[in-house]
């Protein structure tokens, strides 16, 4: 049960309730200033009724050198209100969002999380975190919570597409 919510493309007035979501889930995702977040706009989606949000979750393709093709996409910013969580809102949100990046011709979409289960439960499977050197260079070598992203408790997970 899903009380109606409709899982859509989020929109600018969307962006402080983005912010807002993603800031009370700070332990376990990384905050987005607001700028980021109006910038990458489009790869948010929402799960919402009238002008409330009860999810979000976004994503962002991670370039690598050499075949385009190769580039493989994250997952980030995925977070349902505590209140409304396994009525599989989660599943859903993050479904619209690997249908996107499907469409892009992404092969591999990567995810650190402290959610594994959610994730296997989704055809993830944990990968060594030595597997995604660009993706620790590029997010968590910023990270402020754990000085190591190797003794850090997320995971490292991998889905194949297509
Ligand atoms: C992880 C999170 C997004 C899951 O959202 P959700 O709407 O509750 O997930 P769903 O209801 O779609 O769950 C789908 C399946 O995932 C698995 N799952 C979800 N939450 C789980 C949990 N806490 N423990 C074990 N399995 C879990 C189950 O297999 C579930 O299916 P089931 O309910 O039929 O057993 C949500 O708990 C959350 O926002 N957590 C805090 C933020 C976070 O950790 N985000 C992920 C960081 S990338």
């Amino acid at each position: 049960m899903d009380c109606g919510l409709e899982i859509r493309q989020a929109r600018l007035s969307d962006a402080e309730k983005i912010f807002a979501l993603i800031h009370l889930h700070r332990d376990e995702l990384i905050v987005r200033p607001m700028g980021d977040i109006v910038k990458n706009i489009d790869r948010f989606v929402v799960a919402g009724t009238g002008g409330r949000i009860a999810a979000c979750a976004a994503y962002a393709v991670l370039p690598e050198f050499g075949a385009p093709v190769r580039a493989a996409a994250e997952i980030q910013s995925v977070a349902v209100l505590s209140n409304m969580r396994r009525r599989g809102i989660g599943r859903r949100i993050v479904g619209a969002i690997l249908d996107r990046i499907e469409a892009l011709g992404v092969q591999e979409v990567l995810v650190l999380t402290f959610a594994p289960e959610f994730f296997g439960s989704l055809g993830f499977a944990e990968i060594p975190k030595t597997q995604v050197m660009h993706k620790l260079y590029t997010g968590c070598i910023n990270c402020t919570k754990h000085a190591d992203p190797f003794t850090c408790p997320e995971k490292a997970m991998l889905k194949r597409l297509g």
